[in-house]
């Protein structure tokens, strides 16, 4: 069977009250059209047609790594209307699965289901009961329960409007009867649209059975038309993807205080999770870690038995095994810690190597460096590893202790166990086993008077 999969989303989304098209907003970090996508990519045979048009630079342009056929309607004359510019690319045998995207929860295993019920004779459409079905086209059945069409809200008697039972909008038919439908479209409602749902009364007269399923949960056919509907898809999504981990073994102290924009990929258990800890793009975590409460981890690699203090952010890092981190560290980007690394409160790390035992426990900045293993940078230690136009490297070797609030002007290498006086500005490479002071010689004033404030 080949399928021709068509995802919906020239709408513009006036309800946002944005400059950005509806279907670029995101959750957890990822536009709702490619939620979409990524479901629709599971399905085998599939060619992935996206029928674009409100802000259409924009949405190829943040888009353009999707692999799908871009269709403009450059006019959006309806749901019809949007299906009939994909028409002419349609195979005869295709089963076309028609998904909108700014409904970016809707599940793989309800699709596999719909797909189930959709042949030359039959036409699948996904169906869901509302409380409040407002808004929606009602499905009309007949005395036997067959359903027999669908109308729209604008263009439903009050009876009508009675019916709790409403269309998604997800639907699965075959090819050339849609093709055949499509063409017999006419705007001829309130709304003066090209309306696709007018196909199911064209299904029934040619004796073609309509077959409804449902979702599992309504959220998977919620569209987001607004801020709020957005934000509460949000949460769905995140409580899932919450639960998902704690049954993998992730302790999270609250999982509404919780968020994952990506991948968060576990190779093993036992990992605690405190408040309002946010985990971007790819990252994967080790066994018997502790993370604080309202850190922020990117793209980085965690190792076993990792403690990570409370207000971190962590970039592009790799922590080593037994390291512990903050509170209140900030790791750039390229950072790379071996085991049992200590960096302590408002340490500022960025482009580094760490190796194992070393500590920078309070107040630092370390750009550009290497620094071997049982290294001591005594607080407030700041490489100095940019004139304003290079940026340069800084060495210190096994063993060296740097005492606080030394400035190490780069190019600079300390050498193995070598100790640097506190208080010293460091210009030239300091000698291994050696201590290096530049610090100017302390000196006493015996009989000096404070002043006095002069009498008015
Ligand atoms: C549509 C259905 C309605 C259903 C509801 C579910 C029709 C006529 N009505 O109504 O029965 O209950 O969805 O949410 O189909 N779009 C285009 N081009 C267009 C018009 C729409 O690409 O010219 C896209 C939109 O971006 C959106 C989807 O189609 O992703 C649905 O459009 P929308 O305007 O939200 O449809 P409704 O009027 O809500
Ligand atoms: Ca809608």
């Amino acid at each position: 069977m080949h399928m021709t999969t068509i995802i919906l989303a020239a709408g513009k989304g006036t309800r946002m009250r944005s400059e950005i098209p509806k279907i670029l907003h995101k959750i957890a970090g990822k536009p709702l059209l490619e939620h979409v996508y990524d479901m629709s990519r599971h399905l085998e045979n599939n060619q992935i047609k996206i029928v674009y048009g409100h802000g259409a630079d924009l949405v190829r342009d943040q888009l353009t790594h999707l692999q799908a056929d871009w269709i403009e309607q450059k006019q959006q004359l309806g749901t019809g209307h949007a299906v009939q510019q994909v028409a002419g690319q349609i195979g005869d045998k295709d089963i076309v699965l028609i998904l909108y995207g700014d409904v970016p929860l809707l599940k793989l295993a309800t699709v596999r289901t719909l797909l189930t019920h959709v042949s030359e004779k039959s036409l699948a459409l996904l169906t869901v009961n509302l409380e409040n079905p407002k808004g929606y086209g009602r499905i009309v059945r007949d005395h036997d329960g067959h359903i027999e069409k669908i109308v729209e809200e604008k263009d439903a008697t009050n009876d009508q409007k009675l019916i709790k039972e409403v269309n998604t909008g997800i639907m699965a038919v075959r090819g050339d009867k849609l093709k055949t439908w499509l063409e017999q479209l006419k705007p001829n409602n309130a709304q003066g649209e090209y309306y696709l749902t007018d196909i199911i009364e064209m299904a029934v007269n040619e004796g073609i059975k309509i077959t409804a399923t449902q979702p599992e949960c309504e959220d998977e056919v919620m569209g987001v038309n607004n801020r709020e509907q957005l934000s509460h898809l949000e949460r769905v999504y995140q409580k899932e993807q919450a639960l998902s981990l704690m049954e993998s073994g992730v302790t999270l102290r609250d999982p509404s205080r919780f968020d994952l924009r990506g991948k968060l990929e576990l190779f093993g258990e036992d990992i605690e999770i405190d408040i309002n800890v946010i985990f971007e793009g790819v990252n994967r975590i080790g066994k018997n870690i502790k993370i604080g409460a309202n850190n922020r981890i990117i793209n980085s690699i965690i190792g076993d038995n990792v403690q990570i203090l409370d207000n971190c952010v962590i970039e592009d890092g790799v922590i080593g095994a037994g390291s512990v981190i903050g509170p209140f560290a900030r790791l750039r980007p390229l950072v790379t810690l071996a085991n049992d690394v200590k960096i302590g409160n408002f340490v500022e790390l960025k482009k580094s190597m760490i190796a194992e035992h070393s500590k920078v426990n309070h107040l630092s900045y370390i750009g550009d460096s290497t620094v071997g293993s049982h290294v001591n940078i005594g607080a407030g230690t700041i490489t100095c590893n940019y004139d304003g136009a290079n940026k340069y490297q800084t060495i210190i070797e096994d063993g060296a202790f740097i005492g606080s609030d030394t400035q190490l002007v780069a190019p600079v290498t300390v050498g193995k166990n070598a100790t640097i006086g506190a208080g010293s500005t460091v210009t030239k490479d300091c000698p291994a086993e050696q201590l290096t002071l530049s610090r100017v010689k302390q000196f006493s004033v015996s009989g000096w008077q404070r002043p006095v404030k002069k009498e008015k």
